[in-house]
């Protein structure tokens, strides 16, 4: 979670109110100067490939004056076997003043912040978390359902489908969805969304045609190949969980689709609703610099305090 000693890394334990100061920061970011972080270097640690993240940290640093160095496995002293946590601490030896980490590690942003001193942001550690995401939609989906004034989500009802139990992105937005006051549902096939998720604090449903049409947004989440999902056959996965166009068209009036990205579709999302008047992707994407200028600010900024 973020705190005084300067760390986003997860937010699941966070209350309502440092989320929605966060958010209010990210909705106001028009305000921002460009200089409040002249003079500091925002280092990008990026061990597992990404575009939406990676790239927005970049716009969110350089519109706050920061410089930003970007830090890959391959071409890095980790492909010698260094730790990430001698990476992080000799980078900071350099004079860094935040760490974005991407990693494929649960829990390795938390093992690089207990390494340095400075701000750590995680940037998506293996299943555990992916904090911006989830704030990055919290905020698109408060503006697109005329919440952004307080965001207050009461009475909100999202779906997340898909890979729940392997998805950062689902665990940091049960957390942030339902601090808010959402009413979250993860739905897909049961080694996808165990009852165990029932623990963090949403519901669980297998029957995606009987929750299409209850909900105010479904959130359809990327099938993760490369952390060896198993979803047997593709066309029957598509058939039972995909947000297809036949399912999109029994949303309610008003409801929204959301997808974090990268999309595979045709399997777990029809292009064409991906790309239809219902679809938030592109202002979840659109959200990503302002949202994550605003943590890299309060991380920071907290951190100067301590
Ligand atoms: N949503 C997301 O984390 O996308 P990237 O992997 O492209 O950063």
């Amino acid at each position: 979670m973020t705190d005084t000693a300067g760390r986003l890394l997860q937010i699941r334990g966070m209350r309502a109110d440092p989320i929605r100061r966060l958010l209010a920061s990210a909705r106001d970011a028009s305000a921002f100067r460009g200089d409040e972080l002249e003079g500091v270097t925002v280092a990008n640690l990026f061990f597992e490939d990404s575009t939406r993240t990676r790239v927005s940290f970049t716009i969110a640093a350089q519109r706050l004056g920061a410089a930003v160095v970007d830090v890959s496995g391959k071409g890095s002293s980790v492909s010698k076997g260094e730790s990430i946590a001698d990476t992080a601490r000799t980078i900071e030896a350099m004079g860094v003043g935040a760490m974005v980490v991407r990693c494929s590690q649960s829990g390795g942003a938390k093992g690089v912040a207990d390494a340095v001193s400075c701000a750590v942001l995680n940037a998506g550690d293996g299943r555990h978390e992916h904090p911006t995401q989830a704030l990055i939609d919290a905020l698109t989906l408060s503006r697109a359902l005329g919440r952004e004034a307080d965001f207050d989500l009461s009475g909100v009802r999202v779906a997340i489908v898909g890979d729940c139990a392997a998805s950062r992105v689902a665990r940091s937005n049960i957390a942030c969805l339902t601090a808010l006051g959402a009413e979250v549902v993860c739905c897909g096939p049961p080694g996808m969304a165990p009852t165990t998720l029932e623990g963090l604090g949403c519901g669980v449903s297998h029957d995606l045609d009987g929750l299409v049409g209850e909900v105010d947004a479904v959130m359809a989440l990327r099938i993760q190949f490369e952390r060896s999902s198993s979803i047997g056959s593709a066309r029957e996965y598509r058939d039972r969980f995909g947000l297809t166009r036949e399912r999109a068209a029994r949303m309610r009036p008003g409801a929204w689709v959301m997808h974090p990205g990268p999309l595979n579709r045709g399997l777990e999302i029809d292009g064409e609703v991906g790309d239809g008047d219902r679809s938030l992707i592109l202002r979840q994407v659109g959200a990503g610099p302002d949202v994550r200028a605003a943590a890299l600010l309060s991380c920071v900024s907290a951190c100067r305090q301590s």
